[in-house]
C-alpha cells in the first residue's frame, strides 16, 4: 500500500506546497520514501528521497520549484528496498514522462525484459518503472499522451492506481484497477489521491472513481471515461469528515479501520500467489524446489506473530513436515538444536522486534537457514535473514496487530504448502480446497464485517470478571490471540487455553461471571463441545464462534458469532476477525485508548 496524490492547477505555483500537505496526510499509507514531480515549463522536474517526508522537504528546501501541476507519492515497498532510486515518481529514458503508482504490476518482469531488449535502461528495482518506459515508446510513435497512457495500461496486469504527467501537455492522466483513487474537485483545481484525507485541507468535494475509469484532468476541466474510451458521468459527493480524523478514514480508531481493511489487505497478500484451479503456488523468490534441502522448520516470533507462527507450524505438521513454533524471547535463551537442514522462520510484522531478531541471529550463527515473514521490505529481519517473504498488508498504525495477523496466516499457509511439496514430494491432501478457501477469504471477511453482532455481544458481557477463550488444534492459536487482543486493549483479564486443558486447572476460575468464548472450525468440534459443556455446568455463559452449519454448537451456545462456512484450516482467520471486533467493541465501551494501549508500543526494540 502506497499513497499517491496529484494536484492539477494553473499558473498559481502552489503545487509543491499542496502536494507536500497531501503526502503528509497520506503518510499512514507508507513512509519508506517520498517524492514528487512538478510540471514547470518544460519536462517534469523530479525530487525524491528515501525515508520520511521531512527528508523530501529538506531536499526541496534550497530550490522549491514553481508550478501549478504535479504528482506525488509516499511509498510502502513491495518491489525493491527503500532507497532514493526506488522512490517514486519514476521516469522514462528521456525524462519526459513521470509516473506514480500504488499496487502491484504482476507482469512487470516480462514487460521489463522486453523493454530492456529494446534498449531501455532501468534505474530502480520497482515494478512501476515499466510504465513510463512503455509510455515513452508510445509517444515515440507520435501518439498523444492520452493514447499513450491508454495503450500502456492495456498492457498491465495486476492491481494499480497510476497517475502520470508528461512534458507534452498540462494535464494529469490517471486510472485505477483494484487500488483506490479519488478525484477532489475545487474551483479551478483538481486533486487525485489514493484516499480523501490527502486533499481534505483543500476541498471536500469528491468523485469516487470505479475500477477501469480513466481520468484526464486539466485546470479548466476533467473527463472520466472507460478503458474503451466512452465518457462516463460520476457524481460529486461532499465529504463530512473532520480533517483531524480523516487519516482514520471516517472510523473512530485506526484499529477499526485496519480491521475493515482486511479484505483489501488479504487480496494484496494473495495476489498472483495461488491458483485454486490448478493448485499451483507462485511465491516470488521461492520456486518449486526452493526448500528441498529442509528437513524441519522452527518458527520464532512474539505476541500476535507467535500465534501466526503456531498456525504455520500446524500447517506444516499436518502436511508431514516436522515443525514447531517458539516464543522468540525463549528461543534466544534456550535454543533447540538446529543444523543446516533446519529452516528458522522469523514471523514479525515490523521486522524490528528485538527478541525475534535475537532468535534469528542465534539460529543463523548455529548454521540454520533463516527466512523472515514480514510486512516491511527493508526491515532488519528482511535484510539479515537469508530470505524474506512479504505479507503485503500495508502499514498498520494501531498498536494492536489485526490485519497483519490475517496476512501472516495466509502467507504462512502458502509458504507451508510450498515447503510441504518440496520436502515430501507431494501436495497436502486437500491443497486445492485450501487454496480455494484462501482465495475466498477476502469476501468471507467482508461478510463478517457487514453482519457481525460483536458489539451486542460485547455489551451483553461488559461487566464480567474475566474472559476466557478456548480452541483446539488449528484454532488454539486463535483462542490465544483472541485473549491477547482482548486484554491488550480492554485492560480486562482475559486468558486463552487449549480447549482440552480447561479441565486440567483453569476450570477452577470458571463461574457465571466469566464468559467462555469457544472457537469451532468444523474439525474436532465434538471434543470442544464437551469442554463447552464443562464450562456451562459451572454456570459460565458460552459464546461460540462457528458457522451456521454447526448446528450442535448453536444448540449449546448462549450466543454465536457467525463465520462463513469454509475449510477448517482457514476458518481460524475468520473466527479471529470476529474476536478482533469483540475486543474492539469491549474496549470502546470502556472508552480505552484503543490505538495506543497503555504500556505498549507498536515495535518493541528491546529484549
Ligand atoms: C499484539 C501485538 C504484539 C506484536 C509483537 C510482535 O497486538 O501487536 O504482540 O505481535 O510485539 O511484533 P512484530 O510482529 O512486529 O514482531
Amino acid at each position: 500500500m502506497c499513497g499517491i496524490i496529484a494536484r492539477i492547477g494553473g499558473d498559481d505555483d502552489r503545487a509543491v506546497d499542496e502536494l507536500l500537505t497531501g503526502l503528509e496526510n497520506l503518510e499512514y499509507r507508507g513512509y519508506d520514501s517520498a517524492g514528487l514531480a512538478i510540471k514547470n515549463g518544460g519536462g517534469p522536474e523530479v525530487f525524491k528521497r528515501q525515508g520520511e517526508i521531512s527528508h523530501l522537504k529538506d531536499a526541496l528546501a534550497d530550490e522549491v520549484p514553481d508550478g501549478g501541476l504535479g504528482i506525488g507519492h509516499t511509498r510502502w515497498s513491495t518491489h525493491g528496498p527503500p532507497s532514493d532510486a526506488n522512490a517514486h515518481p519514476h521516469t522514462d529514458c528521456t525524462g519526459e514522462v513521470a509516473v506514480v503508482h500504488n499496487g502491484i504490476i504482476e507482469n512487470y518482469d516480462e514487460l521489463k525484459a522486453d523493454l530492456q531488449s529494446r534498449g531501455h535502461d532501468f534505474e530502480s528495482d520497482t515494478d512501476t518503472e515499466v510504465i513510463p518506459h512503455l509510455v515513452e515508446e508510445q509517444l515515440a510513435e507520435g501518439v498523444d499522451p492520452e493514447t499513450a497512457f491508454r495503450e500502456t495500461i492495456e498492457k498491465l496486469s495486476g492491481s494499480y492506481a497510476v497517475a502520470m504527467i508528461t512534458k507534452h501537455d498540462h494535464a494529469v492522466y490517471a486510472t485505477r484497477r483494484g487500488s483506490p483513487l479519488v478525484l477532489g474537485v475545487d474551483d479551478g483545481e483538481y486533486f487525485l489521491a489514493s484516499d480523501v484525507p490527502a486533499f481534505l485541507d483543500f476541498t471536500d468535494d469528491v468523485i469516487y472513481l470505479d475500477d477501469g475509469d480513466v481520468v484526464v484532468a486539466k485546470p479548466d476541466g476533467h473527463r472520466i471515461s472507460t478503458t474503451a474510451g466512452e465518457t462516463v458521468e460520476r457524481s460529486v459527493q461532499t465529504v463530512e469528515w473532520d480533517p483531524e480524523d480523516a487519516g482514520k478514514g471516517g472510523y473512530d480508531h485506526y484499529m477499526l479501520k485496519e480491521i475493515h481493511e482486511q479484505p483489501a489487505a488479504l487480496r494484496q497478500t494473495l495476489r498472483g500467489r495461488a491458483d485454486p484451479a490448478t493448485g499451483d503456488i507462485h511465491l516470488e523468490d521461492f520456486p518449486a524446489g526452493a526448500f528441498e534441502d529442509v528437513d524441519r522448520v522452527q518458527f520464532v516470533a512474539c505476541g500476535t506473530s507467535y500465534h501466526a507462527g503456531l498456525v504455520g507450524a500446524q500447517f506444516l505438521s499436518d502436511g508431514g513436515v516436522p515443525a514447531q513454533a517458539f516464543l522468540a524471547s525463549e528461543y534466544a535463551t534456550a535454543q533447540p538444536p538446529v543444523d543446516e537442514e533446519t529452516l528458522v522462520i522469523g514471523v514479525t510484522q515490523s521486522g524490528e522486534t528485538a527478541d525475534t531478531l535475537s532468535a534469528l541471529r542465534r539460529a543463523n550463527a548455529s548454521g540454520a537457514r533463516t527466512l523472515a515473514v514480514t510486512n516491511v521490505v527493508g526491515s532488519t529481519a528482511a535484510r539479515e535473514c537469508d530470505d524474506a517473504l512479504f505479507i503485503r498488508a500495508g502499514p498498520e498504525i494501531g498498536v494492536a496487530a489485526t490485519k497483519t495477523f490475517s496476512s501472516q496466516v495466509v502467507s504462512l499457509a502458502l509458504l507451508g504448502e510450498r515447503i510441504v511439496r518440496d520436502v515430501t514430494g507431494g501436495r497436502t491432501d486437500d491443497a486445492r480446497e485450501r487454496l480455494q478457501a484462501l482465495s475466498d477469504l477476502p469476501g468471507h471477511v467482508q461478510q463478517i464485517l457487514d453482519y457481525t453482532s460483536a458489539r451486542r455481544v460485547a455489551e451483553n458481557y461488559r461487566d464480567s470478571e474475566a474472559y476466557f477463550f478456548i480452541g483446539r488444534g488449528a484454532v488454539r492459536p486463535v483462542a490465544l490471540e483472541g485473549a491477547l487482543k482482548f486484554k491488550e486493549i480492554s485492560y480486562e483479564h482475559a486468558e486463552g487455553f487449549a480447549a482440552g486443558e480447561l479441565k486440567h486447572g483453569p476450570l477452577a476460575l470458571v463461574t457465571p461471571e466469566t464468559p467462555v468464548f469457544a472457537v469451532f472450525t468444523g474439525r474436532n468440534d465434538e471434543k470442544t463441545l464437551g469442554n463447552v459443556k464443562e464450562a456451562e455446568a459451572r454456570g459460565a455463559p458460552v459464546v461460540a464462534v462457528a458457522s451456521d452449519g454447526q448446528e450442535s454448537v448453536h444448540q449449546y451456545a448462549d450466543e454465536v458469532l457467525t463465520i462463513p462456512d469454509t475449510h477448517p484450516d482457514v476458518a481460524g482467520v475468520l473466527a479471529n476477525v470476529q474476536l478482533q471486533l469483540l475486543s474492539y467493541h469491549a474496549a470502546d465501551l470502556l472508552d480505552r485508548a484503543i490505538d495506543k494501549p497503555r504500556n505498549l508500543a507498536k515495535s518493541v526494540t528491546v529484549e
